[in-house]
């Protein structure tokens, strides 16, 4: 198939144009490079420079005719988007309803949406599963879920036909080496971990060991960015199928706490990684953990490379090639 890959020089965008390309698919990259990196763009793909707030840049990419689009070009950082809101309005929420017309007035009628976690706020009950509660507690959150059900009004009178992906805590890097780019102002934790690993920063700061857990810090679900990369190209082949919208949670189903994170990143990188426990951050849940059953069962999805060891080594084989952070931005 044509894909377009809306925000595919993203960290997460990126390995979604290999598994693509991988999968044999004609990917063409749309961003706008506010976060997206040059050198994550793959020989593999066309490239369009171009911004979803404007209307007429994605509509005349849309002209160029494609049969599905990947659209991940988000605004992600939580605690941002509960001070500038607008922000996240203007390029999640209007930027969405741009594509979705650009889709529909050009005939394109499969989008592969990355939807997050944050729909869920904090969990009422863990494992987490699709039908639990969905009460956002930010403003990022709130824009995922409010676009989630603008597809599902698109599906039921255009027949545009969606896959959203809840992704849980996406970590890891393309094991073999293909993507490099780091995120600029890394806010997750694993990042912020492997720059304290390599003396970019001082310390790390744990948010809280006073939760709900075996040793008191947050439990999370990391799940390799390959694995989730994989989950989108195994949507599509579902959405060609069945012709049926979706929504799924994509987890490893492996908790893994704060300082485990930590500990098992001192034993890989062979570094100290001064970490040092300060109070809770505002808005952590302490335990974020799905089922990711239904996305086994209805899109055949089992992560490969989501155990800790591969999370972290893929990660650290990627910052250890920099000197600076900046380096190749
Ligand atoms: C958040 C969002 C998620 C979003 C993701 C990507 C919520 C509930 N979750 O996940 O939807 O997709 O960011 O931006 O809004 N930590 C530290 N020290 C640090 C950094 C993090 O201890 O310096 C801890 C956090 O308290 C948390 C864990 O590490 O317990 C993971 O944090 P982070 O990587 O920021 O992801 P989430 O907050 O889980």
């Amino acid at each position: 198939m044509k894909v377009l890959i809306i925000g595919g020089a993203g960290y997460i965008g990126s390995h979604v144009t290999k598994a693509m390309a991988l999968a044999g698919h004609e990917v063409t990259v749309f961003d706008n490079l506010s976060s997206g990196l040059l050198v994550n763009l793959l020989p593999a793909a066309a490239f369009i420079a171009g911004d979803i707030r404007h209307a007429d840049d994605i509509s005349a990419a849309f002209s160029r005719g494609f049969d599905a689009c990947v659209h991940l070009a988000a605004f992600k950082a939580v605690g941002e988007s509960m001070v500038e809101p607008e922000k996240y309005s203007v390029n999640n929420l209007s930027g969405t309803i741009n594509i979705l017309n650009a889709a529909s007035a050009s005939g394109c009628r499969k989008i592969v949406f990355s939807s997050s976690a944050a729909v869920f706020g904090s969990p009422e009950y863990v494992p987490i599963d699709e039908d639990h509660p969905k009460n956002p507690e930010s403003y990022y959150g709130f824009t995922k879920l409010e676009i989630e059900r603008i597809l599902a009004w698109y599906d039921s009178i255009r027949g545009i036909k969606f896959a959203a992906l809840r992704y849980f805590n996406a970590a890891g890097y393309d094991p073999s080496g293909d993507i490099v780019g780091l995120e600029r102002n890394p806010q997750n934790l694993l990042p912020i971990v492997m720059e304290v690993a390599m003396g970019w920063r001082k310390e790390l700061q744990i948010f809280g060991n006073d939760y709900d857990t075996r040793d008191g810090t947050c439990l999370r679900d990391y799940v390799h960015v390959s694995d989730l990369a994989d989950a989108h190209v195994n949507a599509l082949a579902y959405l060609e199928r069945e012709g049926k919208s979706l929504a799924v949670n994509l987890g490893s189903e492996k908790g893994v706490t704060v300082t485990e994170m930590v500990e098992a990143a001192r034993r890989v990188t062979g570094r100290d990684i001064p970490a040092r426990y300060t109070g809770r951050r505002a808005g952590d849940a302490s335990s974020l953990i799905p089922t990711s059953a239904l996305a086994r069962s209805l899109i055949g999805w089992n992560p490969r490379l989501s155990d800790v060891d591969t999370l972290i080594k893929s990660t650290w084989d990627v910052y250890r090639t920099y000197r600076t952070p900046t380096e190749r931005a």
